[in-house]
């Protein structure tokens, strides 16, 4: 234990020592309030996937239970950036959005700027920070999210940017407050970080070794989401199928969706990802007996040739992929299947191309995200020689586009005319008379509905189907 300033006592144990920082956070905060004779306001921008969309709701729990007001938009007295490296453009919405928040910060000299996530990992981006970007209150990264309370206290004694990145942190802590996004769904984390170094990939350097959380804290998590009003939830890691392998007692992604099936009240369970070297016949099993796991898989491809696949170090070849997909489909006929793929990977010939195009064919994705190869420093794959020319990785994506689209339309039109479940998940953004759900198999439906459906699972009739979605009615 440490004594701070004026003797009290700080925890040394989490989450204690988090709710001790809160409270001192919050009186900082009413003390500002005093003097300006104002609330304060917060907005979090998430960029990325669902990993930091989580991370972010961890930050607005923190932030609310301080005493910061909620905003719309990113004119407030607080502003956190989570942000996203996977991709460059990725790096470069950031770059170019935070020159608009300073914009702000020139007219509201209480704002606060904090930068955090995967980007801040890296260290050609804190030494850009450093030069370029001095307005930037704090900076910290993706092991220290659970910190945010204590690293604000901290940053304050800082004149420039206050700069946290930790390059690893095995603890997981629980019990912190959050805020769920949507009261109808919520995300779950079941692990952390990723072990599979894929040559292309710089999750594993910003996000870390593997962790999973024990499976009683997963369940206990469930159980109190379906208590504040959850129908579904989505498990969430970067490779789920090796889940719970280096728990002190092991237990297998299978049996987790098994014991998250049981549940009391919760209704609708998906997952992401899926990753298929440890794709097992016990998860396709797991799936099919279910009664609340979502018939719908999400299974990257990332190439559908051989060699390039080993290139990238992704265990699995062609032959294996595809058999997969038909085991799939075999054991769950109804299931939809997802993938993603990277084109123009370094080294890739037409004929590796034409074995992607022809995996997209065979195994007729539901839906497909395609990606152009991006060069991530720090990555194998960026220090090939055989990089490929620009114009040619946008001849080859624009194919791939027009094959995964033509099929996932033809998918989709299968459907037409049949009654399925929707989970009512929001207002139609295009008709204020219409609300937007979605099927078992991820795919979105508008219908004509008030705002008193959503969160609600109801039979819905698939009118017409407008390539990737549908036009429905509510069966009464
Ligand atoms: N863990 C997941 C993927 C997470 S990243 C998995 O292994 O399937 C999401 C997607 O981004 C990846 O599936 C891949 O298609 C894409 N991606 C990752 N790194 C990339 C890069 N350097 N260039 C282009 N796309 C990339
Ligand atoms: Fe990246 Fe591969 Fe890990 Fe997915 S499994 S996060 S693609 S390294
Ligand atoms: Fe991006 Fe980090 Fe997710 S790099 S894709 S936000 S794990």
């Amino acid at each position: 234990m440490v004594r701070s300033e004026n003797r009290e006592i700080i925890p040394d144990t989490e989450p204690e020592r988090q709710l001790f920082f809160i409270n001192k956070d919050r009186e900082i905060l009413l003390e500002k309030e005093k003097e300006l004779g104002r609330q304060l306001t917060y907005h979090v921008t998430t960029f990325g996937c669902q990993m930091n969309a989580r991370d972010s709701e961890k930050l607005r729990g923190v932030l609310n239970e301080i005493g910061y007001i909620p905003s719309e938009d990113e004119n407030a007295d607080l502003v956190i950036y989570n942000t996203c490296t996977v991709r460059e453009n990725a790096d470069n919405r950031v770059f170019g959005r935070i020159g608009v928040l300073s914009g702000y910060k020139k007219k509201n000299p209480e704002m606060k700027i904090y930068l955090c996530g995967c980007m801040m990992q890296e260290k050609r981006i804190i030494e850009k920070i450093r030069k370029s970007y001095p307005f930037i209150d704090m900076v910290f990264g993706t092991f220290n999210v659970y910190r945010l309370a204590e690293l604000m206290y901290m940053s304050r004694q800082s004149d420039s940017t206050a700069i946290f990145v930790e390059e690893s942190d095995d603890r997981i802590v629980e019990d912190l407050p959050e805020v769920q996004t949507y009261s109808f769904k919520a995300g779950v984390n079941i692990m952390y970080g990723c072990n599979n170094f894929c040559s292309y990939c710089i999750v594993p350097y910003v996000r870390g070794r593997e962790r999973s959380r024990k499976p009683i804290d997963v369940i206990r998590e469930i159980e109190r989401d379906v208590q504040s009003g959850a129908v579904e939830v989505m498990l969430l890691g970067q490779n789920v199928n090796s889940y719970g392998k280096t728990l002190d007692e092991p237990v297998s992604f299978s049996d987790l969706l098994r014991m998250a099936d049981k549940v009391d009240g919760i209704k609708r369970i998906r997952f992401m990802t899926s990753h298929p070297k440890d794709l097992s016949d016990d998860l396709i099993k797991a799936i099919a007996e279910s009664e609340h796991v979502c018939h719908h898989i999400h299974l990257p491809l990332q190439s559908g040739s051989s060699r390039i696949l080993s290139d990238m170090n992704r265990h699995y070849d062609k032959e294996k992929y595809l058999s997969l997909v038909e085991k799939i489909r075999k054991n769950i006929p109804d299931a939809s299947i997802s993938t993603d793929i990277i084109v123009g990977y370094p080294g890739e010939t037409e004929e590796d191309f034409e074995e992607t195009m022809d995996v997209v064919r065979t195994a007729r994705f539901d839906s497909a995200f395609t990606f152009e190869y991006s060069k991530r420093s720090g990555t194998r794959a960026a220090l090939s020689e055989n990089q490929i020319p620009a114009e040619v990785v946008k001849d080859r994506f624009q194919r791939l586009l027009q094959e995964v689209q033509t099929i996932g339309r033809e998918k989709a039109m299968e459907l037409e005319g049949s009654v399925k479940d929707v989970l009512i998940e929001e207002i139609d953004r295009e008709d204020p008379f219409s609300v937007t759900g979605r099927l078992d198999n991820n795919s979105v439906v508008h219908l004509k509905g008030s705002k008193d459906l959503i969160g609600k699972i109801i039979p819905v009739r698939l009118d017409e189907c407008r390539g990737f979605y549908y036009m429905g009615t509510a069966v009464v």
